[in-house]
Order: C-alpha cells, then structure tokens, then sequence
C-alpha cells in the first residue's frame, strides 16, 4: 500500500515547479548577492524579484518583507526587537501559540525586560477578546500583542482583522504568526492593521529554512542577526537565494487556484468529520470545527484507553502519517500545551490530521477505515 501523508500543518513536500525554480539558484547562479560582478548581480536580481512578488500578492511594499531562515528567526526578530528597540515593557499572549512565540517571550521576560500577559480562552480555545480587551485597557506600559491567526495543533482561527483594531484602539504593536495561513488565505496588508507577521515556505510546499517577516513601514527596528548589513541591515548573513525563490514560486503556486483549493481541501475535512463521526460514536474533536478553523487542520479526541495511546504509532506501520498522540492530562508528562492549556481537565488522545490538496477522498476513506479496525 503507498504511504498516506495527513501531516501538512508540520510540513509539506517541495512542490516539482518550486524546486525547478530553485534550480539554477543552486547551480549556475551562485553568485553572493552582495557581490557587484555579474554572478552577483543575477542573484541580487532573482532576491528583489521575489521580494517585489511576495508583496504583490500580499499587498505590502517590497520594503516591508524581508527574507529570514525561517518562521521561528522571524518571530524571535519581532519580539527581540519589540522590547529592545520599540520600549516593550509588556508582551500580551496566549497560552496556544507556537513555542516559538511562548519560549521567547518567556526567555525575554526572564532576562526582567518584560512581563508577559497571557489572554483567556473560551471553551473551544478562541481568544477571549474581551479579555484582550482588559488586558490592554489595564496596561499602562508600551505593549505589543502576539497572537497567532491559526492554532497549528487545532486550527481556530482568530479574528486579526479585530484585534489589530483592538491593539491600534489602545496605542499597542501587534505581530501575528501567520505560518499556517500565507498562501492558504488571502491578505492585504495595506488593509490590515498589523505591524509584523511572520510566515514559512514550508507550510506550502516551499523550501524548509525559508521564511519572511512583514514590517509595517515606519517602524525602525535594528537586526536581530549582524554581520553583513544584508536585507538593508535587517538580518545579516549571506542569502539563501534558492530558498528566497523557492518561497515566491510556491506562494505564487497556492495562490493562483486557493479558492478552489480551499473548497476541496474543506471538503476532504468535512469527509473525515462525518466518517469518524458515523463510524465511532464516542469521537470528539478539539477546537471550533466550525467556519473560525484552518480548512486544513483537523484534531480529534479519542477516549484514552490502550488502543488509542497506541494509534499514532500503529497508523504509522500502516503507512499513515497523523500528529500527535501523546495522551495529555492535567499532571501527565508530555502532551501538548495547547490540548492542556483548552483542557485542562481532560484526559484524551489527541490525533491531529492535516490535510492538502493533493489527498484525496479514497485516502480519507482508508485512514477512517484503518482507525476503526485498530480501535476494535
Ligand atoms: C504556527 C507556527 N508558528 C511557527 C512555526 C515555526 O516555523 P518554522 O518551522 O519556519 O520555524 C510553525 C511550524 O512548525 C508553526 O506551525
């Protein structure tokens, strides 16, 4: 039997014209940009290039984006330079964001530059907007917010749209982890009111160790990285060019069909949803599944017993690449901090699919199948 792969939001393979496109970056064209001769030339021309179609698509100026080694590096810049450069005295958070976020806004309030508030969830792990709300009315030191637009491990989405209004209502930054949502959404960024976002290739059939930060212009901050003043001082060291490429090819890729994408995509979901639902009646699924969810992320529940600790594991002897699987519970080792922070008191196994556009409904059909002959 060939393999099936439902683990999209970790990564997701090099899309063939991505990597046709990277090609020459990573033979010919070798050239160091910041060279002047010709080899460098064809390399500060193929960098400009992408920076001018990545904004382009997501409505920035070519200033505004700059090239990172990943979506961790982009965040880290944001809330290093946050603190450091734009007089953060305080980062407002929630307790499901990406460690990548959570990590360096604890590491940053344990030097003492900061404190970190963490926001409120409701039931089904949405951020609590009225307690956002508090949380920047009572705030009396500068603040940013970071909140990401879609929970990686069980897809809500959160309404950015509102709170950068929020944040601009009450004079604060706002940054957004977009790394599950460039190139499966689209954004305009001279419309919304945010002043940073971080993203990833690989989230979209990109490169791995290829990212982009988004910032507003007119906000100075100094590198996170230094060295060789690259990407206009912002984050030195040498380019990766075929990387660069590689993330303008594979977000021109996802953009030119999304909607149609989206639409199968949501549907390979919903089939999954109603199979399990039908076929094992004690089935939950953590997070919204409703329309304020990634289309490509799917986390449910199963009653904890020696089956379903196992499941990840034997779905993979079957082929069947799933996330998660740890059984989480309050005072267990392990599990997930985002099924522990939404459910404190649960004790469950949590199974996260992610889906893309090159599933199909028959893979659906077998994965379903093969959960319910191991479960029994
Ligand atoms: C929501 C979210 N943020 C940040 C990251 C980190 O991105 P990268 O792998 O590019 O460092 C990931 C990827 O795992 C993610 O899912």
């Amino acid at each position: 039997m060939s393999r099936i792969y439902l683990d999209n939001a970790a990564t997701t393979p090099l899309d063939n014209v991505v990597l046709d496109a990277m090609m020459p970056y990573l033979t010919e064209h070798f050239g160091n940009a910041s060279s002047i001769h010709s080899f460098g030339r064809a390399s500060r021309i193929a960098i400009e290039k992408s920076r001018k179609e990545i904004a382009q698509i997501m409505n920035a100026r070519p200033g505004e984006i700059f090239f990172t080694s990943c979506g961790t590096e982009s965040t880290n810049t944001v809330l290093h330079s946050a603190v450091r450069d734009l007089g953060c005295k305080h980062i407002i958070t929630s307790p499901i964001e990406h460690h990548a976020t959570l990590h360096t806004a604890e590491f940053l309030a344990s030097l003492g530059l900061c404190k970190v508030s963490k926001v409120n969830l409701t039931q089904d792990g949405h951020i609590d907007y009225v307690d956002l709300e508090r949380l920047l009315a009572e705030s009396n030191e500068q603040t940013i917010v970071t909140l990401m637009h879609a929970n990686n491990e069980i897809g809500n989405i959160t309404d950015i749209q509102y709170v950068g209004d929020l944040c601009k209502k009450y004079n604060a930054l706002f940054h957004s982890d977009t790394v599950q949502t460039i190139a499966h959404y689209k954004f305009d960024l001279e419309k919304l009111p945010v002043d940073f976002l971080s993203g990833s290739a690989h989230k979209f059939n990109g490169p791995k160790g290829s990212g982009i930060l988004f910032i507003r212009s007119g906000i100075q901050i100094k590198p996170f990285i230094h060295g060789g003043s690259q990407e206009r001082n912002m984050r030195s060291g040498t380019e990766n060019i075929a990387n660069i490429v590689g993330f303008a090819k594979a977000l021109e890729i996802a953009t030119l069909h999304y909607e149609e994408d989206k639409v199968y995509i949501q549907s390979l979901k919903n089939a999954m949803i109603e199979q399990l639902m039908a076929q094992i009646p004690s089935i939950q699924f953590h997070g919204d599944i409703s329309d304020k969810s990634l289309y490509t992320v799917l986390n449910a529940c199963f009653p904890l017993n020696n089956k379903t600790e196992m499941l990840s594991i034997n779905l993979d002897v079957a082929g069947i690449a799933v996330s998660g699987g740890s059984a989480c519970s309050s005072g267990a080792q392990g599990g997930s901090h985002v099924i522990k922070s939404v459910y404190p008191h649960q004790t469950s196994v949590p199974i996260r699919f992610s889906f893309s556009k090159h599933n199909t409904f028959e893979e659906i059909d077998l994965v379903v199948k093969k959960i319910v002959d191991l479960l029994n």
